[in-house]
């Protein structure tokens, strides 16, 4: 596959807005549900890439503080309209994001984590664990080496056997689900996102969701 000519990990804003309105019909992340259940308390929750809101306002819903994420003014404008005093909105990208140390109880993070620059990974991904408190519960999604996005010189974080091996040192791992497909639902909902780009109009996907508590 070739490289694409533009990663969002620059500084453009992306036009988010149709992705929002189509993965809005699909709810909330399922993995939630279970992760919510390791929570020893539901008091402070992080939504990183939170889009449309769909897991912040299921983690408000039961019972969570959210701090929500995320550079589209877009995601900004629909927790304006939610206005809802347990939700804290930080409209600008990770890494200009002060993690506080040892706060949140959860941190969920769907379809961001490779959007990260794999050099920079490490840094931001140990201000995401440090971030929880010891037993808090990280569920996020990663894509895996057989991804088309893991291409030569490619920029995207990609959660390889080592790295998975490094995570389970810091974390115990609940739930890991590693599945692949192609022309998936989350193809078109990429179709909304990058219409003019067609490396991305079909792509081999490499999926792996993990639930995990910090040690
Ligand atoms: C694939 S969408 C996922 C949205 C949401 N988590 C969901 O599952 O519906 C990725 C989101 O990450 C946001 N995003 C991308 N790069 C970002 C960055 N560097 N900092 C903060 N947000 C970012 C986008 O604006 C978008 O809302």
């Amino acid at each position: 596959m070739e490289k694409p000519s533009e990663e969002n990990t620059k500084n453009e804003p992306w036009d988010w807005k149709e992705y929002y309105e189509l993965i809005g019909e699909k709810g909330y992340t399922k993995n939630l549900e279970e992760a919510v259940n390791y929570c020893e308390k539901k008091d402070f929750a992080l939504d990183i890439g939170a889009g449309n809101l769909r897991d912040t306002k299921f983690l408000l819903s039961n019972g969570f503080e959210v701090t929500a994420l995320d550079i589209s003014p877009e995601s900004e404008r629909l927790a304006k309209d939610l206005n809802d005093p347990n939700l804290t909105m930080f409209a600008g990208r990770i890494g200009e994001f002060d993690f506080p140390e040892e706060h949140f109880s959860l941190v969920n993070a769907q379809g961001i984590l490779f959007h990260i620059h794999k050099d920079r990974f490490d840094i931001v991904f140990d201000k995401i664990k440090k971030s929880l408190k010891a037993g808090g519960v990280l569920c996020a999604d990663f894509i895996g080496e057989h991804d088309d996005w893991n291409y030569k010189d490619g920029i995207k974080y990609i959660l390889t056997k080592e790295d998975l091996d490094k995570l389970k040192q810091d974390f115990e791992i609940k739930s890991l689900h590693d599945y692949e497909a192609d022309e998936s639902e989350e193809t078109r909902l990429m179709k909304a996102v990058y219409k003019n780009k067609p490396d991305y109009n079909a792509k081999h996907w490499h999926h792996i969701d993990i639930i995990a508590i910090k040690k």
